[in-house]
């Protein structure tokens, strides 16, 4: 990093961090319902090397696309200046300002091992890289949670793009074998001890390669129709309603919101299900949560994709304890959950599956939790 920053900008950075990418393990769609989530942070990241600049110029670079410096001038951000991927970083800067934080201009050069458009969150791991870089070269005394709502206020205003929190908050705020419980009304989260290891236990993250972009208005209307649900209902948010009211309330709505209430709710009672089995130790019997809530964002959410559901079939056929698309959804990664020696077979029978059916060859990472955000050099 530190050699490419020098070719790059003819100087040292001051400094390089790292944020990771996640899976989520149980809790899709319910962040931006109020609801809980269960991600880990993966131990693939995005690196920053910056360096503060006096003139307020804002320049980045990417060793991905390895296109040309964008130049911009950090005092005169807004939303739509930038488009590609410089609008994450930019966008950071830009809502640190929009918070009321008299940051200055820097060069940036990133480098990531996170895969776009897979659904492990390559866009909050590099906002979050930047926010960690910021804060420490500009002294701005910020802790991890405030980073991360930082960063997602960048994605929202910035980017364009309506997420909810999770993605931000795992990647700033997860530790190295544990899972992020999160509460997103309460705006709290726990840690909870993640070693499937330990227990003889693989994970392993599918990317089908197929594109989400949740910027693509799916993910929008998703979001609204959820919001309209809870407005017709008088709620504040989703979360309000726990699995005893769903006979009540389904009757009052139009079925498409009947199939979105359904999945929060039920996913929701996941997420707690799951923190309890992994608080007694039973990382297996996570499976059929993890496969559970598949089936909910596959058949309620109707946001799966003939890819995933394959790769959930088939490593289910292959002995895995369960299985689930993991993120926005159209496309990107399936979560499995197998003993060890099982991965490898499941890996080898799910690009089987892919070849027989003509699709592009899967791509297998196997991951565990990692830490969040931090300074590395
Ligand atoms: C994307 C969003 C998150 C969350 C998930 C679905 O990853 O960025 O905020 O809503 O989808 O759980």
């Amino acid at each position: 990093m530190r050699e490419a920053f020098r070719r790059i900008y003819g100087a040292d950075p001051e400094g390089i961090w790292a944020a990771p990418g996640r899976v989520n393990l149980i809790g899709e769609h319910t962040d931006y319902n109020d609801g809980f989530a269960l991600p880990i942070a993966i131990p693939q990241h995005t690196l920053v090397a910056a360096r503060r600049r006096r003139d307020g110029r804002l320049r980045l670079h990417s060793a991905q696309g390895d296109g040309p410096v964008i130049d911009l001038h950090a005092d005169r951000l807004t939303p739509g200046v930038v488009t590609t991927w410089g609008a994450y970083p930019a966008g950071v800067v830009w809502a640190l300002h929009e918070a009321g934080h008299r940051v200055g201009g820097a060069d940036l050069h990133v480098d990531s091992t996170v895969p776009s458009g897979a659904g492990l969150s390559s866009s909050a791991a590099l906002e979050c890289a930047v926010a960690f870089a910021y804060n420490d070269l500009y002294e701005l005394g910020l802790g991890p949670t405030v980073l991360a709502l930082i960063a997602q206020r960048a994605e929202n205003g910035f980017a364009g793009v309506p997420c909810g929190a999770m993605d931000q908050l795992a990647s700033a705020c997860c530790t190295d074998g544990a899972a992020l419980h999160l509460d997103i009304r309460a705006g709290t989260h726990e840690q909870v001890p993640f070693a499937p290891q330990a227990q003889g236990l693989g994970l392993l993250a599918v990317d089908t390669r197929v594109k989400h972009d949740l910027g693509d208005g799916a993910y929008a209307a998703l979001r609204t129709g959820c919001e309209r649900a809870a407005r017709l209902l008088g709620l504040a948010a989703l979360r309000d309603l726990g699995p005893q009211d769903l006979p009540r309330v389904l009757e009052l709505l139009p079925s498409r919101l009947v199939r979105l209430v359904r999945h929060v709710v039920t996913e929701n009672a996941r997420v707690t299900q799951a923190v309890s089995l992994l608080r007694a130790g039973q990382v297996a019997a996570l499976g059929p949560i993890l496969t559970a809530g598949h089936v909910s964002l596959r058949d309620d959410f109707r946001i799966s994709c003939a890819e995933s559901d394959l790769v959930v079939d088939t490593a289910l056929a292959h002995g895995a304890h369960g299985a689930r698309m993991t993120g926005g959804g159209f496309g990107g990664s399936v979560i499995v959950l197998a003993e060890e020696d099982r991965v490898e077979p499941i890996g080898v029978a799910v690009t089987e599956a892919f070849r027989a059916a003509g699709y592009q060859a899967p791509q297998l990472l196997p991951v565990a939790a990692a830490a969040g955000a931090r300074r590395v050099g």
